[in-house]
């Protein structure tokens, strides 16, 4: 039988080379899509977009990764937030239903009663966790699956994601402010493409999941680990109080999966 053929849209991001490894690793054809890189080099957003990429491509599953991912960017451009997060999973569920597997975050929920499990209520604070909490609404009602991922970190060439961003800012010898008071379960890249890629091969499986990571940690303990296990000098990174009402102080999430590394694992490996 020739391999199941996986679309993973927003490939270009931090997550998608972490998820192609994983899907081809798991044996499955991998096709790609994003604005600046891929198969298909489109804006999904755009009229008629998403109907021509699946029939170009005709995958027999869909893992949608693409998206409006910064907090303040979203705040900036509501409306592209709107159309990135919150109607193209409607339209990749509208089309492909129990095919699509989206990812979201756990900044849908607003951090007041962590840790937060899949039955939890979402109550967004800003921009794009009101966008993606739309996308996930549109996506379970048209008979897709949501699975929300917590902060993410790993190696990463352009400096993006929680530990590559702090090593990139120590190289250029900058200060850098970290939030003491903004918990997250943080999972490294490779352990949540590995999920998503064990996701997929799963028939039965509940219509939103939690992917935690191991350990309730603030962006300046994950920091002050990452700079312990790789000698690394870590005078430049301040701790800082974060006062943004748009950041939720905890969002800790829960759920029946359980990463397969420690953090301190996942960190050796950052
Ligand atoms: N990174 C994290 O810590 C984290 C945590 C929780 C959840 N998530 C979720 O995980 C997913 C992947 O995150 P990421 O960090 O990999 O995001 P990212 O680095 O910002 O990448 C976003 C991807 O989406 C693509 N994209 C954006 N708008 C598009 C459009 N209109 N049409 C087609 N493609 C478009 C981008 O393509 P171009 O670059 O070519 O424009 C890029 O490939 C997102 O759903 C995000 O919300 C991420």
């Amino acid at each position: 039988m020739p391999p199941l053929r996986i679309l993973v849209t927003g490939a270009t991001g931090f997550l998608g080379p972490y998820v192609q490894g994983a899907l081809a690793a798991r044996g499955y054809e991998v096709v790609t899509t994003a604005r600046s890189g891929g198969d298909a080099m489109v804006d999904l957003t755009q009229p008629g977009m998403v109907a021509a990429v699946l029939e170009a491509l005709s995958p027999a599953f869909v893992l949608n990764l693409a998206a409006m991912a910064k907090l303040g960017d979203c705040e900036l451009d509501p409306e592209r937030a709107h159309r990135t997060n919150a109607q193209l999973p409607g339209l990749l569920a509208e089309r492909c239903g129990d095919r699509l597997l989206h990812v979201s975050t756990d900044l849908v929920f607003d951090g007041r009663s962590a840790p937060y499990d899949e039955r939890s209520a979402t109550a967004p604070l800003s921009v794009y966790g009101g966008s993606k909490v739309e996308g996930e609404e549109a996506v379970v009602r048209l008979g897709g699956r949501v699975v929300r991922l917590p902060l993410l970190f790993g190696a990463d060439a352009r400096g993006r994601g929680a530990s590559s961003s702090v090593r990139k800012a120590l190289r250029e010898q900058r200060i850098v402010e970290l939030y003491t008071n903004e918990y997250r379960t943080p999972l490294h890249a490779l352990d949540a493409a590995q999920g998503l890629a064990e996701l997929i091969a799963l028939r039965r499986c509940p219509q939103i999941l939690h992917l935690p990571g191991p350990e309730r940690c603030s962006r300046w303990e994950l920091a002050r680990r990452l700079c312990a296990l790789h000698q690394l000098e870590a005078m430049p990174l301040v701790p800082v109080e974060c006062q943004d009402g748009l950041r939720p102080r905890d969002v800790s999430l829960c759920g029946t999966w359980q990463a397969r590394r420690s953090l301190d694992e996942m960190l050796e490996d950052a």
